[in-house]
């Protein structure tokens, strides 16, 4: 499937198998299709096909095939699991991740079900890890027998299937729902300390009580910097906390590993975690305008523009040069109005407060095109799924224009979610309960100078269940106008139900022209981003049917594994990048991210995040933050207020950078600049610290002289004839070269 809603509550009780249980890896069978019986003990699977269970069906050959399939596998399941075990009460099945309904089969007996009714299109379904427990002595295990276990699936889109790591048998374990919530924020002390509090936590009531060993270590050197080992005792309802401070850091991320062994059982479980470090310098009372160089507007369309601009409040704006039609607030640094001719205009802001003035130069472009540099946002997805509401927009909205809009952020996204189930009597699409008044809610977010977006579907249907758009475009465009939208996120589910079953380039590119259509008869700039996963190489012709950005990917996850495999292969597309059309590889996952109602911090390690945002920037990808803006950490917060990276994303050229060294260890990706300077990205892939080089004379360098860090904007002085940098595990350096 496409959406993903991962069950943090499933991923915190992440089961592991252990060394008795029994692999479930191998020896799967699948085929595609629904037949009541195949969950039969004596169905005879032979025919079936082998499948390999790390992969999606349809890595497995069933290309891009939604609906029912199954998976059957024959397993002996000895009773030694059970007399080895602590805990002989209940039997564990860990079927890796589904996506995305599941009911599973022992022996023709129903022992679990996931994701609503299968079949449904399920709203809220679930992609995610599967675990399921049945007692001991449930009369469907046949103890030292051959037993089959058949899981019927429902696949909404994209992938689906069975897949991942996780497949055993075994015995519930003690540890099974106990985890170290490391949620807590880490405190930023004096002289580079941290500290934070965790928690062992369980759902369990059995009387946890051992010890926690506490251990920091610095993973360039392997050096232990800080260990403690505490008794630690809790159980359901009463969890431990344990509190640390680690002083005088340096600016890296040291691990952090937290193991508890309990007792009674001898069980382990271990958690490890890392500590995040602030590169982005603390900006300065005195005034300076950030953002782009460059905005682009329709003639005769509303025009919506915050100069952004860091310094000690209140700060007073100016604008010369402003065409004909615009004025400017000179207290918040809007400017408004309506351009009627086309043109060109050079435009100098001023921004004042007592401690001085800054001033820069700035062009307006008013003709076709508009999102002239790669989008700066919001978008409710990768936070909130479909939980988004009215209250969520309105504190992402004020947190934006709060801490972020100075640096140039501008766009509040709305991702799916919004609709009703049912449009009104005359065709047209209607809010559900969740959005009570969608116009009052642009006007909030146009009142703070930030600038409204929105999400719908070519199909009958959303990818989360609610009404798309079809056959009702021109209404739907016109409903965007009336409430005030300037940006459009346009899905592909459901469409497949009403286009042919393998669609070609006319047939992958019509609903977008549908669309477009619809939206050049409003009167407004909206931004227009394509979401059909980058089928068809949506690169080579987003442009022609008028995206200001497509989607090349499906969606991300706060994993190192989903972020690197997007990322490091957006090469193919990086040459489509331009002023008004950008690749899009996906929204960020950093922060506090959970695609529905309960939050966790994200998956990526500090060094991964650092990874992500510059890569990102370097593929003038749009930025769309997918974390609760209500809660941004001090981390979160330096990660996306750092205008040098800032400026490298949002570049005039609009170029995406090219890889220009793949190997093992590392990758080196160059972008050109509008200034006529590169930014260039040595990216660390591998698990160990590396020194990556790259000589002087190389053509990327060659004729450069200044070499500066863009994370902590300063210049590197390099002596010899190489320059080199050593990158955390999975980190980066971000490097600005200019003559
Ligand atoms: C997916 C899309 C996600 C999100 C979701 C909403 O297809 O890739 O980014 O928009 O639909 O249901």
């Amino acid at each position: 499937m496409r959406k993903l809603f991962v069950l943090t509550l499933l991923a915190a009780i992440f089961f592991k198998a252990t060394a008795q249980d029994v692999p479930l890896n191998k020896g799967w069978k699948l085929a595609v299709g629904d037949s009541v019986q195949w969950s039969s003990p004596t169905y005879n699977d032979q025919h079936w096909a082998t499948v390999n269970v790390t992969q999606s069906w349809e890595q497995e050959g069933h290309p891009d095939y939604n609906g029912f399939g199954w998976y059957r596998i024959h397993v002996v399941i000895p009773s030694s699991l059970k007399e080895k075990a602590f805990l002989k009460d209940s039997l564990r099945i860990n079927l890796g991740s589904v996506d995305d309904n599941d009911e599973v089969y022992l022996n023709g007996k129903l022992i679990g079900r996931f994701g609503g009714k299968t079949g449904d299109i399920v709203k809220g379904a679930f992609y995610g890890p599967r675990t399921y427990t049945i007692a001991a002595n449930n009369p469907s295990i046949l103890w030292d027998k051959e037993n089959v276990l058949a899981v019927r699936i429902y696949d909404t889109g994209g992938d689906g299937g069975i897949y991942g790591t996780n497949f055993s048998i075994g015995m519930a374990d003690v540890m099974d729902h106990v985890s170290v919530n490391t949620e807590a924020d880490f405190n930023y002390g004096e002289r580079n300390s941290l500290s934070k509090s965790i928690k062992l936590l369980t759902t369990n009531h059995y009387d946890y009580k051992g010890k926690l060993a506490f251990k920091v270590t610095d993973p360039e050197t392997n050096a232990v910097l800080y260990e403690k080992t505490n008794d630690a005792a809790f159980t359901g309802g009463k969890p431990f906390t344990y509190t640390f401070e680690i002083a005088r850091l340096e600016k890296k991320s040291y691990a952090i590993t937290y193991t508890f062994t309990d007792e009674k059982s001898g069980k382990v479980l271990t958690q490890t975690e890392t500590t995040p470090y602030l590169l982005t310098p603390y900006p300065s009372a005195k005034p300076k305008i950030n953002g782009a160089d460059v905005f682009g507007a329709r003639p005769g369309n509303p025009f919506l523009y915050l100069i952004p601009a860091t310094g000690k409040k209140p700060l007073v704006y100016k604008a010369q040069g402003l065409p004909d039609g615009l004025k400017l607030d000179a207290a918040t640094g809007i400017i408004t109005g309506t351009v009627a001719q086309k043109g060109t205009y050079p435009v100098t802001f001023t921004v004042s407060n007592k401690l001085g003035s800054k001033t820069k130069e700035f062009t307006i472009v008013i003709g076709d095109k508009i999102g002239l540099t790669p989008a700066l946002g919001w978008n409710s997805w990768n936070a909130w799924g479909l939980s988004v509401d009215d209250k969520k927009v309105r504190i992402s909205a004020k947190a934006m224009a709060d801490r972020l809009s100075a640096h140039g952020w501008a766009y509040i996204n709305i991702d799916d979610g919004w609709e009703a189930e049912q449009r009104l009597p005359d065709g047209k699409i209607a809010t559900n309960s969740k959005f009570p008044d969608m116009k009052g809610l642009t006007d909030y977010v146009h009142g703070l100078g930030l600038r409204m977006g929105i999400y719908s579907s070519p199909g009958p249907r959303t990818c989360g269940g609610f009404l798309g758009s079809w056959q009702h475009e021109e209404q739907d465009a016109q409903t965007y106008g009336d409430w005030g939208i300037d940006y459009l996120k346009y899905d592909w589910c459901a469409y497949s139900e009403v286009t042919s079953p393998n669609p070609d380039l006319p047939a992958l590119k019509k609903p977008y022209q549908v669309m477009r259509g619809a939206l050049d008869k409003i009167n407004r700039d909206i931004m227009y981003s394509l979401c059909q996963y980058g089928w068809g190489n949506v690169w080579e012709w987003g442009a022609e049917v008028g995206g200001n950005s497509w989607r090349t990917t499906g969606d991300i996850q706060d994993t190192w594994r989903s972020l690197s495999s997007i990322g490091f292969n957006q090469d193919k597309a990086a040459p489509f990048s331009q002023p008004g059309h950008f690749n899009d590889p996906d929204m960020l996952v950093v922060g506090k991210v959970g695609w529905g109602p309960s939050l966790h911090n994200t998956h990526l390690t500090y060094d991964e995040q650092y990874t992500h945002i510059s890569l990102w920037s370097l593929l003038s990808s749009p930025l769309l933050i997918g974390c609760d803006m209500g809660h941004l950490d001090s981390f979160t917060l330096s990660l996306l207020t750092n205008d040098e990276v800032l400026a490298i994303d949002q570049d005039a050229l609009g170029k995406g950078a090219s890889r220009y060294i793949k190997n093992d260890n590392y990758q080196i990706w160059v972008k050109e600049l509008k200034d006529g300077g590169k930014a260039i990205g040595l990216f660390n892939i591998s698990d160990k610290y590396q020194t990556i080089s790259l000589d002087k004379n190389d053509p990327a360098l060659k004729g450069f002289t200044k070499f500066r860090d863009v994370w902590q904007q300063k210049y590197i002085i390099t002596t010899g004839k190489t320059f080199s940098a050593k990158v955390a595990p999975h980190g980066v350096m971000l490097v600005k070269v200019s003559e």
